[in-house]
């Protein structure tokens, strides 16, 4: 559906997007995730036919998004990062106007109801809450009944319930064959919908991937911890598969590596006569990966110095 090849965007001189080069399946929900400055909203702008790239080719379902542009907007949806209506206008009017621009659009009082916005429909935009400002531009970039949506920072602002009713949404328009581009600072979203994602940093793709894939290529530790006055962490730390230990009080926190490591440290205990409760095993994910790439590292010793990352 998507082929970006090559992208560089240059403002005055300074490098946004640096040679970004992915391609997005259709009915794939993709995930653009990386630190603010990144390059990842002047990357979908390109692929929305908003900014000319300074260079590099871009092609959605066949057509080059700045030179057929007219094309383009007949089967894109775009929710932008930062959109401002006009004050005096009311839900509906907004939802009208952006109608009369499509020739095939949804019946938007459809997408008004599946947001919960139908109560707000005579109301003036002026005086929605941010959270169903953050809903009506969604149900705008649904109006054109378009083939492929993008949405960057799609739910800033909205509060848990309506996160998790933004992301059933996500996954029906995929289902019902739409091919949807998400830009995200919210890891759990990323993995609760996203097929693959995009890990962008200073201009440039560092990884990308499947998550389960992305997370194993860190070879991130798994955290163990469990409490108990029984034991010794010097007799911990000798054993080979872990990494490092802490106690504090009676909890003990620690860190390994190896597909068997939760199984070792289980029978260690069991073998060792050590009584412990509250045992909690933590399998390392996307938010671990992209902390461990900012260098940014909770329990301090335990980090594995990261490679090419985010600082
Ligand atoms: N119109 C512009 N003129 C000059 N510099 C710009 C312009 N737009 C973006 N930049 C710069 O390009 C870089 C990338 O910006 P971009 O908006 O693409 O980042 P982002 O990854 O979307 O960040 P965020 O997570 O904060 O939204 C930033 O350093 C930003 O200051
Ligand atoms: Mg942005």
């Amino acid at each position: 559906m998507i082929k970006v090849d090559s992208l560089i965007v240059n403002y005055k001189g300074f490098c946004a997007v640096d040679n970004v080069s992915f391609s997005v399946e259709e009915q794939e929900i993709f995930g653009i995730v990386g630190p603010n400055g990144a390059g990842k909203t002047s990357t979908i702008e390109c692929i929305e036919g908003l900014r000319k790239p300074s260079s590099g080719t871009i092609s959605v379902m066949g057509y080059d998004p700045w030179k057929n542009r007219k094309e383009l907007h007949e089967i894109i949806g775009v929710q932008l990062q930062d959109t401002s209506y006009q004050d005096r206008a009311r839900v509906f009017e907004i939802c009208e106007l952006f109608s009369s621009f499509y020739s095939n659009p949804i019946p938007y009082d459809e997408l008004l109801n599946s947001l919960g916005l139908q109560d707000k429909r005579k109301a003036f935009v002026s005086k929605l809450s941010g959270g169903q400002k953050q809903k009506l531009a969604i149900v705008l970039s649904l109006i054109s009944n378009p083939k492929v949506v993008f949405l960057d920072e799609l739910t800033t602002g909205l509060d848990p319930k309506a996160r998790h009713q933004m992301w059933d949404m996500i996954l029906k328009l995929r289902d019902k064959g739409l091919t949807i581009v998400i830009v995200s600072h919210f890891m759990d979203e990323v993995e609760a919908i996203c097929d693959r994602v995009a890990i962008m940093n200073k201009g440039r793709i560092l990884n990308i991937g499947t998550i389960s894939s992305i997370i194993e290529k860190y070879d991130l530790k798994q955290k163990i911890s469990f409490k108990t006055d029984q034991i010794n962490i010097n007799s911990l730390e000798k054993l080979d598969y872990v990494i490092s230990v802490k106690k504090e009080r009676d909890v003990v926190t620690l860190f390994g590596t190896g597909n068997d490591y939760v199984n070792r440290v289980i029978t260690y205990l069991t073998e060792n006569n050590i009584i412990y409760t509250e045992l909690s095993v933590k399998k390392p994910n996307l938010e671990d990966v992209f902390l461990d790439l900012a260098g940014y590292t909770p329990e301090g010793e335990n980090s594995r110095k990261a490679v090419g990352g985010l600082k």
